[in-house]
Formats: structure tokens, C-alpha cells, sequence
């Protein structure tokens, strides 16, 4: 999502619609503006909104004969609620005098919500975002003070946000907060200007100040006034932006593929939030089903193509160990002209990023025509995945730009997780003890992906310029490392061209291993798991054909180095959640081979980012 927001001297819908261009190419659903115009003595706010592209909320603003001077903007990527005029934002209070617009996930939405509802507030969409032009109402009531208003209303509120608020008793007035979600702020010749990323504000000035988790800014035409949370005035420190628009669009990343990696610790999180309720139970209402009803089910198949069946693989360990349901994970395109086994009592999970693939769509069909319960796990929002499913799990990754799937496929996996856990739990398998406990180390496979971020960039370097010059690599792993390998290797290839193959390390002998020649580049999963020291037994057998190893290893395991001649270390971490930590660094080799290769990583030759035909 992206917000935007304007007070100065120029017409404010023109700056609107150029900041919220320039924050489109993210992704969007629907779009639209909150703009103040003077009526009578006083001022009224009006909203515009529209479901698709921002060109479509430009060209009914151009046939309004409005000037107003203030407003602000937003551009939606659903999360709460299917896209829809009513879920567009900007958001308002019940008197219609006080509009928001949020990114973020506020957690206690649904508390806030029936409070708010029970003093009298009606609410007019599904989003967690409305629940901020409530409580900036209520406040205002007794402040009669934006700023006030608008702190006041941010001590109730659990969750991340970057908000943005005017108020028709307070003409050219734009206040802005920011808790966990982006937000920057600039004057320049023409006024103030308010976005959630630079890439909106760079036409206009390149002096900007990120705000800080609990600063707050107020905008007006004539300068800013910045706060924190008890409203003392601050100083923030001005940052020069000096990105092209193409470094813009990639938050100064070089391609969006990197973007995209280092936002996984973000999609570990968003995807958790608000999911392990406070009596422990997990959360996943969207389901749809009672425990009694999952704890029905004996056979589960998860379908998928490419990444996204990856992810499946890694579900099938964990659903069969934590919940003892049988669980085959099949390429779409080929469940759907199998003649499967289904009862009544069979789940299918469907696992699409883009939540349109043909072939998952068309298994889809033919398993509820034949049956089956349907779950989806998708990222888009009221996508046909979403739409033709019993029930839906959103990954909360965000539009994903890159062809190549990264952060979805994290969100994948920690969503498949989730469902894990609930089936475990429904079949009486895990306490809610174990669930919490497990739930909290799912959480904390975010900071340990930071952790590779800020420790392992040269071992991975140092193994891309292994890889380099190859004809062709394998990769290797066992049980969990096996899984792993599959999309290690299918990444490699997406990107760099390079001929890759996964195998389960047991089976190498059987096989593969007549490939190997000196120098061969073997990329190993060598985490600690139960199968670790066979793992490495089956790496001598390539050591003693001059193979070239590369091990993905746990921190602390000096021993690899033995045998390895280049090793990447991973934080320790359950071999349950050793996919999210173990595949990052395996994207971050892939791109780096690639960029070697001089491939463009974000748009591979012969890949489409979604592929609607069979
Ligand atoms: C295409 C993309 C892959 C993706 C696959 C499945 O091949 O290039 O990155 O994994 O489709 O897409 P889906 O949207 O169903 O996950």
C-alpha cells in the first residue's frame, strides 16, 4: 500500500495522482483521495475512491472542478477485507469530518472495533483502518486538536502503522504518525508533503526526514512541526535523497529481487500478526472449520506449481510429523488429469502466489467437484484462489515484483506452518504448550534471517564465484535439507541459467553422482538435523570425486569445514523451521551467480511472473 499526502500552494489532487503514480508500480487494487474544500464559512472533507488503477481515480478527479490545496492519498494492496470501494481507502469518521489513511496491520482491530461500536460508532467497511478515524474522532471530541487527537488515538492501538489524518475543523492541517511501517516527510518550495516511501515526495523535494517509530509530524503549507508521543517538539535529522527514479522505485535497492530478499523478516512477522490468540489458540477464523471438523480429515494433498509446490514439500514434513495426517504434495498440472483419491474427508491445500496460476485454478475445480475440502494460500487478496476456496490463508508478502518468487515463498511456508500447527493441535497432537512454543520460534526465524543478512555476505560471494563459471551444480540435502535443495536449485536456474538439479543426498549414489568431476560444485544443506552426519557421509563420497562443496551449515558447526570448502552459516534453529532460514541465503547465492552471469535477475528470459494459461 502507499499513502501520499499534500498541503502547500499547488491544486492537490494533480500531487496526489503524481505521488500515487509513482507508488503504483508496487502493486495496487484500488485507489483514492480525501480532499478539503471550503463550503460556506467553513471547510468539508470529500473522498474519492475506485477499485483498479489510479488512472481511473485521475480521470474522475479531472472531471470535478476542485482546488482544493489539501488532501491525501492512498493506494491499496488488500490485506484486511477483498478490494472494493467500501475497503478503498481514505477511511472516515461517522460526522464525515476527519479522514485516514494507514498502512500497516493494526493487531487489536477486532477489540477496538466492537468498542467502538458499542459507544455508538458504525462502521461502513471490513478494514482494521477505519478503527483510526473512530478513535481520532472520539478523541477530537475532547481535544478539538489534530495533533492531540491523533497521539491519543495511537496509545490504543497494537499493530504497526503509517497514518496519515486531516480534519475539516482544522483547514490545511495534515498529521502523521508512524509505529513499524515507513513514512517520510518533506517541505519543499510549494508545501508540505507527507508518503510512505521517497519514491512519492522525489518530484517535489529531496530533503526528506523518515520519521521514527512514535515521532509524529504535523504538516502545514507554511512548515512541519515534528513531536513525539507525548508531543514535545523534536528535531529530526534531514536526509538528502539523491536515487534516480529507477533506485527509488527499489528503495535503493539495485533490483527488485534484493528488495524483495530483504523484506522476508517483514513477511515472517505480517504474516503472524494477530494469528495466536491470548488463550493460545491460533487464529486462522478464515479457515472456517472447527477443530472438529479438521480433526476429520485423513488425507491432505497440497498442489502447487513451481516455488509454490516447493513450499508444499516443506508443508508435507511438517503436517505428517505434527498432525499424522498423510499429505502428498503434487504438481498442479498433473492432479488435475490424475484420477486422485478423494473423500469427503480429504483437504486440499492449493498454494498460488498470485492466486490465478491456470493449473492450480483448474485442480481446484476438479477437487471440489470430486469432494474435497479447499484451503488457498495465496498473497492476492480476492484472487480466484482466494474466491473459489472453502477457506483462504494470505501470506501478507505484499505485491512481489521480481519473477523469480522469494519473499512469497517465505510467507508461503510460514503460513503452511500455521496450518500445521491448527491441524496438529485439532488432532490432538500438540498442546497448546507446544503450539505457543512453537509459535514463538516461528516468530523468531525473523531476526535470525537479519542475522544472515548481517553476517554471511561474503561467504555467499565467495560461493557465487564457486558457482560461476560452472557447466551445471547440484544441491543436496536430506528430509527437510532435501526440500530445501529442490527450490535451492530451481532459484539457480530461474535466474542465472545455470544448469542445476536436486536430489535427496541418499539417493546421489544411485545416480548423480557419475556427474561429478573435480570441481564440480555441490551446494550441501548441512543444518543440524537428525540426518546430519548421513548427509555428510554421502558429501565424502563427492569430496572424494573433487567435488566443490558448498554447506549450508548451522552456526558453531566447525567440523564442516573439513570437509566443505566454502560454508554458509545459518543461526541454529528447529529443523522444522530450517526451510525459512536455510533457503535465503540460496536466493542471495542464486541472484549473485546471476549478476555474474550478467542476467537480469528481476525479469528472467521465458518466465512470466504468472502464468494464467495451461
Ligand atoms: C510461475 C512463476 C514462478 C511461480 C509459479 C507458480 O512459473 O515464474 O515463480 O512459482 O508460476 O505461481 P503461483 O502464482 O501459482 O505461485
Amino acid at each position: 500500500c502507499g499513502i501520499v499526502g499534500y498541503t502547500g500552494l499547488d491544486t492537490a489532487k494533480d500531487v496526489l495522482i503524481t505521488g500515487l503514480k509513482r507508488l503504483e508500480y508496487r502493486g495496487y487494487d484500488s485507489a483514492g483521495v480525501a480532499l478539503e474544500r471550503a463550503e460556506g464559512d467553513g471547510c468539508v472533507v470529500d473522498i474519492v475512491r475506485r477499485v483498479g488503477k489510479v488512472a481511473g481515480l485521475e480521470s474522475e478527479l479531472a472531471q470535478r472542478d476542485d482546488a482544493s490545496t489539501c488532501g491525501i492519498g492512498h493506494t491499496r494492496w488488500a490485506t484486511h477485507g477483498v478490494p472494493s470501494v467500501a475497503n478503498a481507502h481514505p477511511h472516515a469518521s461517522c460526522d464525515g469530518r476527519i479522514a485516514v489513511v494507514h498502512n500497516g496491520i493494526i493487531e487489536n482491530f477486532a477489540e477496538l472495533r466492537a468498542d467502538l461500536e458499542a459507544r455508538g460508532h458504525v462502521f461502513s467497511s471490513q478494514t482494521d483502518t477505519e478503527v483510526f478515524a473512530h478513535l481520532i474522532e472520539e478523541a477530537y471530541a475532547t481535544t478539538h486538536d489534530l495533533a492531540a487527537a491523533v497521539r491519543a488515538a495511537c496509545v490504543h492501538v497494537v499493530g504497526a502503522y503509517g497514518l496519515a489524518a486531516v480534519c475539516a475543523d482544522e483547514p490545511g492541517v495534515i498529521m502523521v504518525a508512524r509505529k513499524d511501517s515507513p513514512i517520510v516527510v518533506g517541505r519543499g518550495e510549494r508545501g508540505s508533503y507527507v508518503a510512505s516511501d521517497v519514491i512519492a515526495l522525489i518530484d517535489a523535494t529531496r530533503d526528506v526526514v523518515v520519521l521514527e517509530d512514535g515521532q509524529f509530524a504535523r504538516l502545514a503549507p507554511e512548515g512541519i512541526e515534528y513531536t513525539d508521543a507525548e508531543g514535545r517538539r523534536i528535531e529530526p535529522a534531514v536526509t538528502h535523497i539523491d536515487w534516480d527514479i529507477d533506485m527509488a522505485e527499489k528503495g535503493g535497492y539495485p533490483d527488485f529481487m534484493l528488495k524483495e530478499i530483504y523484506e522476508q523478516p517483514r513477511v515472517v512477522r505480517d504474516t503472524l500478526v494477530g494469528r495466536l490468540a491470548p488463550n493460545g489458540e491460533l487464529d486462522i477464523d478464515e479457515l472456517g472449520l472447527s477443530f472438529e471438523e479438521l480433526n476429520v480429515i485423513d488425507r491432505i494433498y497440497v498442489i502447487a506449481c513451481g516455488t509454490s509446490y516447493h513450499a508444499g514439500l516443506i508443508a508435507k514434513n511438517l503436517i505428517e510429523s505434527w498432525a499424522r495426517i498423510p499429505c502428498e504434495v503434487e504438481a498442479a498440472s498433473e492432479f488435475r488429469y490424475r484420477d486422485p483419491i478423494i473423500t469427503p474427508s480429504t483437504l486440499v491445500v492449493a498454494v498460488s502466489q498470485s492466486g490465478e496460476t491456470a493449473d492450480t485454478l483448474a485442480a481446484i475445480r476438479d477437487a471440489r467437484i470430486k469432494g474435497a475440502k479447499v484451503f488457498g494460500i495465496t498473497n492476492v487478496i480476492g484472487s480466484p484462489v482466494a474466491r473459489e476456496s472453502d477457506g483462504v490463508i494470505y501470506t501478507k508478502a505484499n505485491k512481489e515484483i521480481a519473477v523469480a518468487s522469494t519473499k512469497s515463498f517465505i510467507g508461503q511456508i510460514v503460513s503452511l506452518t500455521l496450518l500445521a500447527l491448527l491441524l496438529g493441535q485439532a488432532k490432538g497432537r500438540l498442546t497448546t504448550g507446544q503450539v505457543r512454543m512453537l509459535f514463538h520460534e516461528l516468530g523468531d526465524t525473523s531476526a535470525q534471517i537479519q542475522r544472515i543478512f548481517d553476517t554471511q555476505l561474503d561467504a555467499i560471494h565467495e560461493a557465487a564465484c564457486a558457482c560461476q563459471g560452472a557447466q551445471s551444480a547440484l544441491f543436496v540435502g536430506r528430509g527437510m535439507g532435501a526440500a530445501i535443495s529442490y527450490e535451492g536449485a530451481l532459484k539457480l536456474k530461474e535466474v542465472s541459467y545455470l544448469h542445476a538439479e536436486a536430489y535427496a543426498a541418499g539417493e546421489m549414489k544411485h545416480g548423480p553422482i557419475a556427474l561429478i568431476e573435480p570441481g564440480f560444485p555441490v551446494i550441501a544443506v548441512t543444518t543440524k538435523s537428525p540426518t546430519y552426519d548421513k548427509v555428510v557421509s554421502n558429501l565424502k563420497e563427492c569430496e572424494a570425486r573433487g567435488a566443490r562443496i558448498i554447506a549450508l551449515a548451522t552456526e558453531g558447526d566447525e567440523d564442516i569445514k573439513r570437509i566443505a570448502d566454502h560454508v554458509i552459516y545459518i543461526p541454529p534453529v528447529r529443523d522444522a523451521f530450517s526451510a525459512i532460514t536455510a533457503s535465503v541465503p540460496l536466493q542471495l547465492l542464486a541472484r549473485e551467480v546471476a549478476l555474474m552471469r550478467g542476467c537480469n535477475v528481476d525479469q528472467p528470459r521465458n518466465l512470466a511472473k504468472s502464468v494464467t494459461v495451461e
